[in-house]
């Protein structure tokens, strides 16, 4: 099936969304992993996975193998996970060490990059890889940031900075003391589903009543205010959506650190461009990095973290435990919804979908977003 991304109607687009087949075209999979995932910026994990000097995280996002590695400065740095020999990945899993050994043929590389040696790379002798020829064979460096604890790459350099691509959502979450963030648990789900199904349904407010009627009322969601923030990054709050929650033991986890009482009854979820999305509550935060794996598979990984460090305590264990398990519970609905909407929504009937004005907007917006990112890629 060929689809030409310049013939898509913005107009129809905005009636009925995108059109059913790009949620299933191989070819335009391959498409958006350099339209997409390689000129934007992108998510891949979260920091605090990596807690010390040494930690290695490989990642794979659209066509590339990255590796996350915490250097001695403690800082994070994202390489390629590409031998600069032939090309071989050099680590398959987490792990923690300070040198990196090409299983192929061995070349060893230090966390910072630099390749430190390769064995008899001059042939017969015995002669060590001298400075010169280790110069130029480090690993390859990607341009990468570390905002709310969550890691961004950008693959092509080519995007704007991260400041500036980060700056309209930094000053809306001003309120938000984000150093206090403490990682709770990571989830990593597979979906047989579109990675831009599952950014849409996460921008859907509207079914949140109905499939997790258990969680949510609909009264609840009825205040839903749009955001658009930027050409990268669109949401929704919801100013009353924490605050009808009774506290199911008396004892609620604490919120974030100096919360304004604006703040402290107010949901609000985003979707940064292409692959990361944002739910900020007034005790808890949770992160979803989709990572599509093909035109119909993605992965997700689920990260929730508590506001307050103060939260830690033994003393709020049960809570903890309880809203894990509720945020697990929401996110495993939405996987099994999508995996069937994979199906009728790239079906040619889907094309007749009335999409509406009081809560699918934000939808719309992602939806303009990733066409207009393909078709300035076509030129
Ligand atoms: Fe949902």
């Amino acid at each position: 099936m060929y689809i030409d991304v310049k013939q898509i109607d913005e107009e129809k687009t905005q009636e009925h969304g995108l059109p059913p087949d790009v949620f299933k075209s191989p070819e335009i999979f391959e498409k958006e992993c350099d339209a997409v995932f390689r000129q934007g910026w992108v998510s891949l994990a979260s920091a605090q996975q990596l807690p010390e000097v040494g930690d290695i995280l490989p990642v794979k996002i659209g066509d590339a193998s990255l590796i996350i590695i915490r250097g001695a400065d403690n800082e994070i740095g994202v390489f390629h996970n590409v031998c600069r020999h032939k090309a071989a990945p050099l680590v398959d899993g987490p792990c923690r060490k300070r040198v990196l050994v090409c299983p192929y043929h061995r070349w060893a590389y230090s966390i910072d990059g630099s390749l430190r040696g390769a064995p008899k790379y001059y042939g017969k002798e015995d002669q060590v890889l001298s400075a010169e020829d280790k110069q130029d064979k480090g690993l390859l460096k990607v341009r990468s940031a570390v905002w709310w604890d969550t890691i961004f790459v950008n693959l092509s350099e080519e995007a704007e900075p991260f400041e500036d691509f980060i700056r309209p959502l930094d000053q809306l979450l001003e309120g938000y003391d984000s150093s206090g963030l403490k990682l709770m648990s990571t989830t990593e789900y597979q979906s047989s589903a579109n990675w831009k199904l599952a950014v849409d349904n996460f921008l859907d407010g509207y079914h949140v009543p109905f499939v997790h009627s258990q969680a949510v009322t609909v009264e609840s969601v009825l205040d839903q205010e749009d955001l658009f923030l930027s050409d990268n990054i669109t949401g929704l709050r919801l100013a009353n959506g924490a605050s009808d929650k009774p506290a199911k033991t008396d004892k609620p986890l604490p919120h974030f650190k100096h919360l304004t009482e604006k703040n402290a009854g107010t949901q609000q979820w985003f979707c940064l461009f292409p692959n990361t999305l944002l739910f900020v509550d007034p005790v808890w935060v949770q992160v979803i990095i989709v990572r599509p794996e093909s035109e119909k598979y993605a992965t997700e990984t689920l990260t929730i973290y508590a506001a307050n460090p103060e939260a830690m305590k033994d003393e709020f264990a049960l809570q903890r435990e309880s809203l894990i398990s509720a945020l697990n519970e929401v996110n495993q609905q939405d996987i099994e919804l999508l995996d069937k909407i994979q199906f009728t929504r790239t079906s040619p009937e889907a094309s007749k979908g009335h999409l509406v004005q009081a809560w699918d907007q934000v939808g719309i917006r992602f939806h303009r977003m990733w066409l207009q990112k393909m078709q300035q890629s076509e030129g």
